[in-house]
C-alpha cells in the first residue's frame, strides 16, 4: 500500500499532465481543511438553501476546461491492480476522482460496497459482511432492504468514502450467472423495489449510491465482447422496468454502464439506453459511469450519454475528449452537462455540506443487522413431518456435516468481497481477500447449533470430505444436518444448476443413513437438488453474512419462524432453462482451463450474441408457467412453522388496489409475504402472470387481517414501440393472490378500458 503511494509521487507530474496551469494550481496547491472552511462561506455555491442544479451552475462557472475534464474520469486502477499508483488522498478504494479544492469541491472516493465495503482489510479496517442481495431480497422486505444500505452507506461513510459503488440491479435472467448473489430478482418489480430501497439507504447516510450494471450483463461468461440481443419492447418490461423503478424511486448520484454490448453498441456508448431512455424518459439527474475499463470511446461514448470514464487511465475522456471539445466535436454545452451531473450530485447527495467524518465502524451494531436481515431472508423449502423447528431438550444427538461449518459462512468472490475479520475462516492469512478462492467468514452455525441445543445435546462435526465417512455419523446421531455451499463470483458462470464439488453425493449418502436429515444451502443461486424428495428438511441461508451462523441456527431451533420466500424459481433441471447452457461458455472453457476466470485470459473467443428473444418477457417464472414446466421450487415460495389462510379477495373497478382476509390459522406468530400476480387481457399478448404487488404481514395465531395493497398502474401496462410508451390493454384480465406464483386461491375477474 505504502509503495503503492510513493509510486504515486513519482507520477504525480504525468497523472496530471493534463491539467492545465489553472487546474495545477487547483490540484496541487492543497489548502488545508480550516482554510477551505475559511473560504467556504464567500462562495456563493456554498450557500446550502439554494438547489444543487443552482450551486452546481454557480461552480461551474467558475472552472477551467481542464478542472472539467479532471472530473470527469478516475485517476487509474489505484489499489486495484499491484503497482498502479495510488494518489495520497486516495481512500484505498475502486475509484478516485480528484476534487477541486479552491472551489471546495472534495475528491470522490467510490468504494465496492454490494454486500459490504470492499478491501477494509487494506486499510486495516472493519466491515460488516451482509447477506448476499439476493438473500436479502428473499425477505420482499423494503424495510430489510433499507436497512441493508444504510450498513452499506454508515460503514463507507466511517471509512471516510463518499460514493458506494453497490445496487446490484442485472436481472436473474441467467440462474447460473456468476453474480446473482449481488443481484435482487429474476423479477423486475420485486428487483427495482428492493435495490431502489437498498440505494436509498446508502444515501440516507450522505453518501452518494449507485446502481449498476446497465444494462442485460445478465452473465459474466464473455462479459466484455458479448452482445445482449433482446427486442425492445421485451427490454423495457423486464430489465430497463427493474432499472426503472430503481432509478425513478431511489435517485442514485451514479448508474453504472455495463461492458456487454446492447442490441449492437456498447452499454457505455449506448445512445438508445443512456440518452434515450435514462436521461430523457426516465429523468435521471445523475451521472453515468462506465464499468471499469467499460468505456470504448471517446466522442461516442461522450456523445451517447457517458458521463465518467472509470477507471480512466484508458485516456478516452482525458486529453481526447479535451481535444474534441476544443474542435467542436463534442459541444462545449455537452462537456458542462457531464460536469454538472456530477457535481449536482455530489451537493443533492450532502457529500459537500456533510463531508464522511472518519470514525470507528461498529461491528457488533453491523452484526446485529446482519442477523436480522437474514432471520427474514432464509428460506424454508421443505419440511416434512414437521421435522423443524428442532426442539431443544428433545434431540439427544446431531451431526453436523460439511460446508466447513464448524467455523464460518461463505461469501460470494470478486468486487463484492468482503475481507473477513481475523482473515478467511478457513484458511487465515493476514491482509486482503485473494480474488480467486472462496472466502469463510468466522460465524460457526456449529457453534450456535451447540448454543441452541443446549448441554444435554451432544453435537459432533464431521467435514463432509468422504460421504462414507459421513454417513457413519449421520447414522451414529438422531439428526443429522447437512452444510451444503456453493461459492460463486464475479467473472465467472457455474457451467450448471447442480452443487460443485460432488456435495449431491454427500447429501445423498447421509440421507440414506439418516431418516432425518436436513440440509442447509449456502449458495450464490438456485441450484438443482435430486435430493429433496430424500430429506426432511431443507433450508436456503444464501450467503448469509457476519450473522449468518446464529441466523441459521435462530431458524433450526425455532427463535425465528421462517418468513423469507423465494425471489427466483429454482428449476429441477438445466434442461428446463430457456437457455439449457449458458451461452459462450463452452468456447470459453474450451480455451480456458476450467474455473479460471473467464474474462481475464489474453486469449478472447470471438465475440458472440446472448439471445434474449428466446423467452422474451418470460424470464424466470413465467416462461416456468408458459411452457407449462413445473419447477422444484416455485418463485414466491417459502414455508412457516405456521400456516396462513386467504379469502374473499375484492378489487376496485381500476385495479388501484386489492383487497382480502389473511388468516393465521397455525399455533405461532408469524409473518406471510402475500403475493399478488395479474395476467393481462389476451390482446397484450404475455400468456402469464406477473408479480404486480405484495405485502408481509405478521400475523398472532389465530389472528385475521383485512389486507389492503395498492398496484402501480404502470405495472399493468405494456410497453409500445410505435408509440414509445405505455399504456393498459384494453379487457379483462385476472388477479390472483396467494402465497408462492404457483399457489394462489384467489382468483378475480376484472375488465379495463384502455388507458
Ligand atoms: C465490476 C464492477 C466493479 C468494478 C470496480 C468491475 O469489474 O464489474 O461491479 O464496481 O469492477 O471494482
Amino acid at each position: 500500500m505504502k509503495n503503492h503511494r510513493i509510486a504515486w509521487i513519482a507520477s504525480i507530474t504525468l497523472a496530471f499532465c493534463h491539467v492545465g496551469a489553472a487546474g495545477a494550481q487547483g490540484s496541487s496547491a492543497q489548502p488545508s481543511q480550516s482554510a477551505v472552511q475559511q473560504t467556504a462561506p464567500q462562495q456563493p455555491w456554498m450557500n446550502p438553501s439554494l438547489d444543487p442544479d443552482t450551486r452546481a451552475d454557480l461552480m461551474i462557472h467558475e472552472m477551467t476546461l481542464d478542472e472539467k475534464i479532471q472530473l470527469i474520469h478516475g485517476v487509474g486502477w489505484g489499489v486495484l491492480r499491484a503497482g498502479a499508483p495510488v494518489p495520497p488522498a486516495d481512500n484505498g478504494g475502486a475509484g478516485f476522482v480528484p476534487g477541486i479544492p479552491r472551489l471546495h469541491l472534495p475528491d470522490i472516493n467510490l468504494a465496492d460496497s454490494a454486500v459490504g465495503a470492499r478491501m477494509a482489510a487494506l486499510e486495516g479496517r472493519y466491515a460488516t459482511l451482509l447477506p448476499s442481495v439476493l438473500g436479502m431480497s428473499a425477505s420482499w422486505d423494503p424495510e430489510a432492504a433499507f436497512l441493508f444500505g444504510s450498513v452499506i452507506g454508515r460503514e463507507l461513510r466511517a471509512q471516510g468514502y463518499n460514493m458506494s459503488i453497490s445496487g446490484g440491479m442485472d436481472l436473474i435472467r441467467e440462474p447460473r450467472n456468476g453474480r446473482n448473489f449481488e443481484y435482487s430478482s429474476e423479477d423486475p418489480v420485486l428487483a427495482g423495489t428492493m435495490v431502489g430501497q437498498l440505494v436509498r439507504g446508502v444515501q440516507s447516510n450522505h453518501i452518494m449510491g449507485d446502481i449498476k450494471h446497465y444494462v442485460l450483463n445478465d452473465q459474466e461468461t464473455g462479459r466484455n465482447i458479448l452482445n445482449a440481443v433482446l427486442d425492445r419492447r421485451a427490454l423495457h418490461e423486464t430489465d430497463l422496468l427493474a432499472f426503472q423503478i430503481a432509478i425513478t424511486s431511489a435517485h442514485p448520484a451514479g448508474v453504472m454502464c455495463s461492458y456487454n454490448r446492447v442490441n449492437g453498441d456498447y452499454a457505455c456508448e449506448n445512445d438508445y439506453a443512456l440518452n434515450q431512455i435514462l436521461k430523457h424518459d426516465w429523468g435521471f439527474k445523475g451521472f453515468v459511469l462506465s464499468d471499469w475499463t467499460g468505456t470504448h470511446s471517446t466522442v461516442k461514448a461522450a456523445l451517447a450519454g457517458l458521463d465518467m470514464d472509470q477507471p480512466g487511465d484508458d485516456g478516452y475522456f482525458s486529453e481526447p475528449l479535451k481535444q474534441a471539445v476544443q474542435d467542436g466535436k463534442v459541444p462545449e454545452a455537452r462537456l458542462n452537462d457531464m460536469v454538472h451531473r456530477i457535481v449536482r450530485s455530489m451537493f443533492s447527495s450532502g457529500v459537500i455540506d456533510e463531508p464522511p467524518v472518519r470514525s470507528v465502524v461498529n461491528p457488533f451494531r453491523g452484526r446485529d443487522d446482519a442477523e436480522k436481515i437474514e432471520d427474514e431472508s432464509a428460506v424454508l423449502l421443505e419440511n416434512s413431518g414437521n421435522i423443524l423447528p428442532l426442539a431443544p431438550g428433545e434431540i439427544r444427538s446431531i451431526a453436523i456435516i460439511g460446508g466447513h461449518a464448524d467455523v464460518g459462512v461463505i461469501s460470494g468472490g470478486g468486487s463484492a468481497q468482503v475481507d473477513a475479520p481475523g482473515g478467511n475462516a478457513i484458511d487465515p492469512k493476514p491482509g486482503p481477500s485473494p480474488w480467486e478462492k472462496p472466502v469463510y467468514f468466522p460465524s460457526s452455525p456449529l457453534l450456535y447449533i451447540r448454543e441452541q441445543a443446549g448441554p444435554g445435546t451432544t453435537v459432533v462435526y464431521d467435514a463432509g470430505t468422504d460421504p462414507a465417512q459421513a454417513a457413519k455419523a449421520a447414522a451414529a446421531s438422531q439428526v443429522a444436518i447437512v452444510f451444503v455451499t456453493q461459492w460463486m463470483s464475479e467473472g465467472r458462470d457455474a457451467a450448471t444448476l447442480s452443487l460443485p464439488d460432488d456435495q449431491d453425493a454427500l447429501v445423498a449418502a447421509v440421507a440414506a443413513a439418516n431418516p432425518n436429515t436436513i440440509v442447509v444451502l449456502e449458495t450464490g443461486g438456485p441450484v438443482t437438488m435430486p435430493w429433496a424428495k430424500d430429506v426432511k428438511g431443507i433450508l436456503e441461508s444464501w450467503y448469509p453474512g457476519i450473522g449468518g451462523g446464529q441466523a441459521i441456527a435462530n431458524i433450526l431451533f425455532g427463535r425465528v419462524n421462517p418468513s423469507g420466500k423465494l425471489p427466483v424459481t429454482f428449476a429441477a433441471s438445466d434442461n428446463d432453462l430457456p437457455h439449457p447452457e449458458v451461452t459462450g461458455l463452452a468456447e470459453w472453457t474450451a480455451n480456458h482451463a476450467n474455473g479460471a476466470d473467464r474474462n481475464r485470459s489474453r486469449t478472447r473467443p470471438r465475440p458472440f450474441d446472448v439471445d434474449y428473444n428466446v423467452e422474451s418477457m418470460a424470464v424466470g417464472y413465467r416462461w416456468f408457467q408458459e411452457k407449462n414446466k413445473h419447477p422444484l421450487f416455485p418463485f414466491g415460495f417459502g414455508l412457516s412453522y405456521t400456516h396462513f389462510a386467504y379469502s374473499n379477495l375484492k378489487a376496485d373497478p381500476d385495479a388501484k388496489s386489492v383487497s382480502f382476509d389473511l388468516s393465521n390459522t397455525g399455533a405461532q406468530a408469524g409473518d406471510e409475504i402475500a403475493e399478488v400476480y395479474v395476467t393481462l387481457p389476451a390482446s397484450a399478448g404475455e400468456p402469464f402472470r406477473k408479480l404486480a404487488a405484495w405485502k408481509r404481514v405478521s400475523l398472532a395465531p389465530g389472528a385475521m387481517q383485512t389486507v389492503e395493497i395498492p398496484i402501480d398502474p404502470l405495472y399493468l401496462k405494456i410497453y409500445s414501440t410505435v408509440d414509445n410508451g405505455w399504456s393498459q390493454p384494453a379487457g379483462d384480465f385476472l388477479i390472483e393472490v396467494g402465497g408462492s406464483a404457483a399457489d394462489l386461491p384467489l382468483r378475480l375477474h376484472q375488465s379495463s378500458r384502455r388507458q
